[in-house]
């Protein structure tokens, strides 16, 4: 679970579907479920555009399920989908904006507090606190939690998103130490590419090429 990427590993897309499919059998995501959280994207409404608007969480959701769904052992998968799409949310730009994550964090935990089991709620905003600073900074425990691990591959796999074919894009190798990961790079750079280029709405646009790649259900 945490060995280094070997770039020349990188399994193309079409190839990596088939064994995502494989291993998850009925456990891959379902478009519904993916769709149940449009609705806390958009109250309040994070941005349509932009290169951490909805067509960002939308995709980091579903790598978040789908490494969620590679990795043995007990987690607890609704703390990766809250970091999914509240994680970006507080951003004043898209550059170096350090305490993004810190404002998430109190954010959701003051507007979320009725609508969610405490004990995930906690532990979303504390992903979403950290996820911003280097990795020495975050505390060894969360460090070592699945949650975190998914909920910071699921981000960074994301990065992909303006690799041309079978490239990488802005995403950096030393940053994934999950080995689940490989089968997700080119996944991601294939789901990024195609929802770019869709005119449908940031959910509609993530649902559609997840369900035409054959990475939801
Ligand atoms: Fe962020
Ligand atoms: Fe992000």
């Amino acid at each position: 679970m945490r060995e280094i990427i070997n770039p020349e590993k990188i399994i193309y897309w079409d190839e990596a579907i088939k064994q995502v499919k494989a291993r998850l059998g009925k456990n891959l995501p379902k478009a519904w479920e993916l769709r149940s959280y449009q609705y806390l994207a958009e109250h309040p409404l994070i941005s349509a555009k932009g290169i951490h608007g909805q067509l960002h969480v939308a995709r980091v959701w579903v790598h978040g399920r789908v490494l969620g769904g590679l990795i043995d052992g007990v987690f607890n998968q609704q703390a990766v989908d809250l970091f999914a799409i509240e994680h970006d949310r507080q951003r004043y730009n898209d550059g170096y904006d350090w305490f993004h994550g810190i404002r998430a964090a109190k954010d959701m935990m003051v507007r979320l507090k009725q609508a969610v089991d405490p004990v995930t709620l906690e532990l979303a905003a504390k992903i979403c606190y950290w996820h911003v600073f280097p990795e020495q900074l975050v505390p060894h425990k969360l460090r070592q939690t699945s949650e975190w691990q998914i909920a910071t591959h699921a981000d960074a796999l994301d990065r992909t998103r303006n690799g041309e074919p079978h490239d990488i894009g802005d995403l950096n190798l030393k940053y994934l130490k999950l080995q689940e990961s490989l089968l997700l790079i080119d996944i991601a750079r294939e789901l990024a590419a195609r929802s770019n280029n869709s005119r449908e709405n940031p959910f509609t646009a993530v649902e559609t090429a997840g369900l035409e790649m054959g990475l939801l259900q």
